[in-house]
């Protein structure tokens, strides 16, 4: 799942490749890509809007002037929300259209409209493709950073053989994937993130629960997808939206959390920014505890729930290579903090002091960094920004790693 979460503009040209649209349609989708796509004219001629439709799990675009298209979702929005724009088959036409910035349909205008990278898979008769004025049009476009993947050579479908087929789909998918690992330093890294508090239920209406946004948490998750890395977010309820690009499983309750946990093992990086509840209550009622003059209140038996971040840290098999914890202390922060290292057996922990600001909910965070070595305070920063630093305090640890056991090993 190398594409987890990301999205992607699927615009079809028309050409007899169009058919094998169809096929890096159904692979980009296989690697968790959520691909919408547009279909021009000259496309609806090889293949259906119907097959797209169904492959894709949405619907097709294909109208400029469809009322009933713009209204839902038009063509500034269709060409702003994609990660990429990926244009396969890319005809000879719609490549001389871009180069000139012509907006005479929706996918020429989607494009010219768009501030999106722009990835294109050219196909055509070879005498096209070296007709001067292709050429001219590719160079064009090179200039601008599109990235052309392909054409390769071999027998045309009309018959004359030369450059001009289009790639095949699952180079256009390797070529995909690697657009979005550029740049990104923890590329092929798994991470496993939990946030926000947990409910752990009274009876079906009432909840002992923490004070927690998920706002760190959640940042920590989009910042290391923003890296490259593939992100399982466990996520108690919080009021804040999934992050992008990151895989979200909402839960409830401590225990549910420990086994989503437990089920997106192996990762090679865990952050535990969840306030998870200490206790939970032994026997929750199953129907609401009717309350009354005469009755009296409830007794409550508590007892401890699982403590996430230990079980991760200590599991016998699948222990992830970096296990980072967060502590809020009221005091003693440093000495508390170390003490929790060693109890939680995790690596790192995230310690901030919550009795002399009041960061519950706040957009900002002031945070130290306590490893077994060191501990480093960061300046007062929004919780982004501390969850960006973080990332690049996690790629350093990797590159340190994996250099030293380059060296040993
Ligand atoms: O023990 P304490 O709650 O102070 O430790 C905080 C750290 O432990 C946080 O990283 C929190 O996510 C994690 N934790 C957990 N499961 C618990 C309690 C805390 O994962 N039941």
């Amino acid at each position: 799942m190398m594409l987890r979460g990301k999205k992607i503009l699927l615009i079809i040209s028309g050409g007899i490749a169009a058919y094998k649209a169809l096929d890096l349609l159904r692979q980009l989708k296989k690697q968790g890509a959520q691909v919408r796509c547009i279909l021009t004219r000259g496309g609806s001629q090889f293949i259906t809007p119907m097959s797209v439709a169904s492959l894709s799990e949405r619907e097709v675009h294909m109208d400029l002037w469809s009322l009933k298209d713009e209204t839902e979702m038009g063509h500034i929005r269709l060409s702003r929300e994609a990660d990429l724009i990926l244009v396969a088959p890319a005809s000879a036409n719609l490549i001389a259209q871009m180069a000139y910035g012509l907006a005479e349909d929706l996918a020429s205008t989607t494009l010219l409209a768009s501030n999106r990278p722009v990835m294109i898979a050219p196909a055509m008769n070879p005498m096209m493709w070296e007709n001067a004025a292709t050429r001219e049009n590719i160079e064009t476009l090179e200039k601008r950073g599109i990235q052309m993947i392909g054409p390769s050579s071999g027998e045309m479908a009309c018959g004359e053989t030369g450059q001009g087929r289009m790639s095949e789909p699952e180079n256009i998918v390797k070529a995909v994937i690697h657009h979005f690992q550029a740049d990104k330093p923890l590329a092929g890294k798994t991470a496993l993130v939990t946030s926000g508090p947990t409910h752990e239920p009274i009876d079906p209406v009432r909840f002992i629960g923490n004070r927690s946004s998920g706002k760190q948490g959640h940042a920590i998750a989009r910042a290391l997808a923003d890296a490259g890395s593939a992100v399982t977010l466990i996520s108690g309820p919080v009021n804040i939206p999934d992050p992008e690009g990151v895989e979200t499983i909402q839960v409830q309750t401590a225990q549910e959390m420990l086994e989503a946990c437990q089920n997106a093992l192996p990762a090679d990086i865990a952050i535990c920014a969840a306030a998870v509840a200490d206790w939970r209550v032994e026997n929750a009622a199953r129907h609401k505890i009717k309350k009354g003059k005469d009755l009296a209140p409830p007794a409550l038996t508590l007892i401890q729930n699982p403590d996430i971040l230990r079980e991760i840290a200590s599991h016998p098999t699948k222990r992830p290579a970096l296990v980072i914890g967060f502590a809020a202390e009221t005091e003693n922060l440093e000495q508390n903090a170390r003490a929790k290292l060693q109890k939680k057996g995790c690596d790192w922990i995230i310690a901030n002091n919550v009795g002399m600001e009041d960061i519950f909910g706040a957009q900002e965070n002031h945070v130290y960094l306590i490893t077994h070595k060191n501990i480093q305070e960061w300046p007062k920063a929004s919780k982004e920004n501390i969850a960006r630093d973080l990332g690049l305090e996690i790629t350093n640890y990797f590159l340190n790693n994996e250099f030293e056991t380059r060296k040993t090993g």
